[in-house]
């Protein structure tokens, strides 16, 4: 499943987040709150169980989330998207997987991964803003599978077509969730238009 985002609030806080001017403050938190507007769709289809409470009037029944959520950022830039969606489901566990892209080859290399014993079976979504030729994604979706998880959605804001293309084909059995889906990659492999480095934004590192 992939879903496409077409939302004017997500366009304009997008557009923010592109523009070169743009400083690592007001980045993230545009970033957080793309994340949060997105995760209305895609948390819609989590279970839900009744519960029975008591309100000030009456006893009633209510519902609650069946299963944990996983929040899975990709380190660096995923860890931009980890606090709105933190603030909207407090009860969410946080694992960590370190990828970065080795800059001669473009192709992924972990140096980390750290995930709390309730994944198997729990709701896992995993994070990062930038998905370019699919590799740290793809390399992302693989080791959160060996976890066993009950399901497994991945967030990003801008995607280039090859990256896209690379997760359908390597992971037919996800969801995709996608802010914007972007014209290309250059021959640097970063995505046009694009927003640039999205590590190095966040965290002002260059
Ligand atoms: C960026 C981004 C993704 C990856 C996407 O991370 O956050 O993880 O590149 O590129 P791909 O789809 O071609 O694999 P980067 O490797 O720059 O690491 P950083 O976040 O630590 O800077
Ligand atoms: N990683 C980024 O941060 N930006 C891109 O455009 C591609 C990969």
């Amino acid at each position: 499943m992939v879903k496409v985002f077409n939302h004017p609030l997500i366009k304009d806080k997008l557009t923010r987040m592109r523009k070169i001017e743009t400083q690592s403050t007001k980045f993230r938190d545009n970033l957080n709150e793309i994340s949060q507007l997105m995760a209305y769709e895609v948390t819609k289809n989590f279970e839900m169980i009744d519960i029975e409470i008591e309100t000030p009037v009456a006893k009633t029944v209510g519902q609650k989330l069946k299963d944990k959520v996983v929040l899975i950022p990709i380190l660096r830039a995923g860890l931009g998207m980890v606090d709105g969606l933190k603030q909207l489901i407090p009860t969410a566990s946080i694992g960590h997987i370190g990828l970065y892209r080795d800059e001669s080859t473009a192709l992924p290399k972990q140096y980390y991964c750290k995930m709390p014993d309730c994944l198997k079976d729990s709701n896992a979504i995993i994070l990062d803003p930038m998905l370019a030729t699919g590799g740290s994604a793809s390399e992302a979706i693989k080791i959160v599978k060996s976890f066993n998880p009950k399901s497994i959605s991945f967030m990003c804001l801008v995607a280039a077509p090859e990256g896209l293309n690379k997760i359908l084909k390597d992971h037919k059995d996800i969801n995709i969730y996608i802010a914007s889906l972007d014209e290309k990659l250059n021959d640097k492999c970063y995505i046009v238009p694009g927003l640039g480095d999205a590590g190095d934004r966040l965290f002002g590192t260059k």
